[in-house]
């Protein structure tokens, strides 16, 4: 017996296309869209800043549905950030506008890795009560829980804040994999207290980013990340709700990030879906993949890319494929126009 109650949406195209069944219509969401491409949310963060955000779970709430009532996607996903639990655990760190997260005291050494404290998940109750507001709020719409992967997150700790080349991480992970495991496995400790918190809350589906993933080799991906990541799926499987993967330019791990324990995987516009399929195997549902900057380039050539999309996932469909939700093959970018997103959710559903 599980010990997770949530709600019953077994006819939610979004859980359908994610675990193998038929959906009543293509489901689509957008990674980050919630955010500053909103000016509704613009207008309410003139106010709080945005860790204080993620830790007020009225807040929270708000800027979950914000997306949610305007576009009419058919999953919300919860508004957080990757460091909110590192902040919760106690780590002094800042979201910097226009930068990204920054870390006060960067992780670089064996006894860095030995002082990170723990989470408890009381330190993570805000986002409880959140994800609670949530499944009231939502109707029979899932919401989507998060984390970030041990990979992505340990970039940030040790580079001290978003990086480009990732040289420092790659440096401790070759010169001393000790510490490097020591430290994955803290942060993957982390993580599984993060996200049972939002499963023991009510969210329908999780989603792992490992977002800066794709800067590694397969032969590194799969010694010094993939057992971690692994450990993280195997820790939430007996919720029993559906459990994505994504990375930005993981072309070619998406074999390997699939057998970390994915249900879904996340696939960045580089890779077309039937290419997807052939390298993630069969028995998985596929998510993407629309370039983000697609959006600027008119109804036309948005309707178009959507149409290929569609007819490729179809295609990977008969390749082995378990389903498809459309998504963006990264997040919403923050100058988009939000009614090209409203439109565009539309089109897929009249498809
Ligand atoms: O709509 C949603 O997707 C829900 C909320 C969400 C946020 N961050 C809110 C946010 C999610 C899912 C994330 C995940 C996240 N955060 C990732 C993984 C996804 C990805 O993009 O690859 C990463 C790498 C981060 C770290 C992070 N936080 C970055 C790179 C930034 C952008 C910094 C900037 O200002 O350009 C943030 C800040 C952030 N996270 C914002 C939001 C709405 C913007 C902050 C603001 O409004 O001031």
């Amino acid at each position: 017996m599980s010990t997770y109650t949530r709600r019953r949406l077994s006819d939610a195209p979004f859980l359908a296309a994610a675990t193998g069944a038929t959906p009543s219509r293509r489901p689509v969401w957008f990674m980050r869209m919630a955010g500053r491409s909103l000016p509704e949310y613009r207008e309410l963060r003139k106010r709080v800043g945005m860790l204080e955000s993620c830790f007020d779970p009225e807040l929270v709430c708000e800027f979950t549905m914000q997306p949610v009532r305007r576009h009419g996607v058919d999953a919300a996903i919860l508004f957080s950030d990757i460091v909110v639990p590192l902040k919760a655990a106690g780590i002094d760190l800042d979201i910097v506008p226009g930068v990204g997260p920054v870390i006060a005291s960067p992780v670089r050494d064996v006894a860095d890795v030995r002082a990170l404290p723990r989470l408890r998940p009381e330190e993570v109750g805000a986002v409880a009560e959140g994800v609670r507001l949530l499944t009231a709020a939502l109707g029979d719409i899932p919401l989507i829980g998060f984390a970030g992967a041990p990979f992505t997150l340990a970039s940030y700790l040790i580079e001290g804040g978003p990086s480009k080349n990732h040289e420092r991480t790659k440096a401790m992970m070759h010169a001393d994999p000790q510490t490097w495991h020591a430290l994955l496995g803290a942060l993957t400790d982390i993580t599984i207290v993060f996200l049972r918190a939002q499963l023991a809350a009510g969210v329908d589906a999780i989603q792992l980013f490992d977002s800066w993933a794709g800067a590694l080799s397969l032969a590194d991906y799969r010694r010094f990340v993939l057992p971690h990541s692994e450990r993280v799926f195997a820790e939430v499987a007996d919720a029993g709700v559906p459990r994505i993967h994504f990375g930005i330019g993981t072309g070619e791990l998406l074999g390997a990030m699939g057998e970390a324990g994915a249900d879904v995987v996340g696939v960045d516009w580089r890779v077309p879906l039937t290419e997807a399929v052939r390298r993630v195997g069969p028995g998985k549902a596929l998510q993407g993949n629309l370039d983000p900057a697609v959006l600027f380039a008119g109804p036309e050539v948005i309707r178009a890319e959507t149409r290929r999309i569609v007819g490729e996932a179809d295609e990977a469909i008969t390749m082995g494929a378990t389903g498809h939700i459309f998504n963006l093959g990264h997040g919403v970018l923050p100058d988009t126009d939000p009614g090209v997103l409203t439109e565009l959710v539309g089109y897929i559903h009249e498809l």
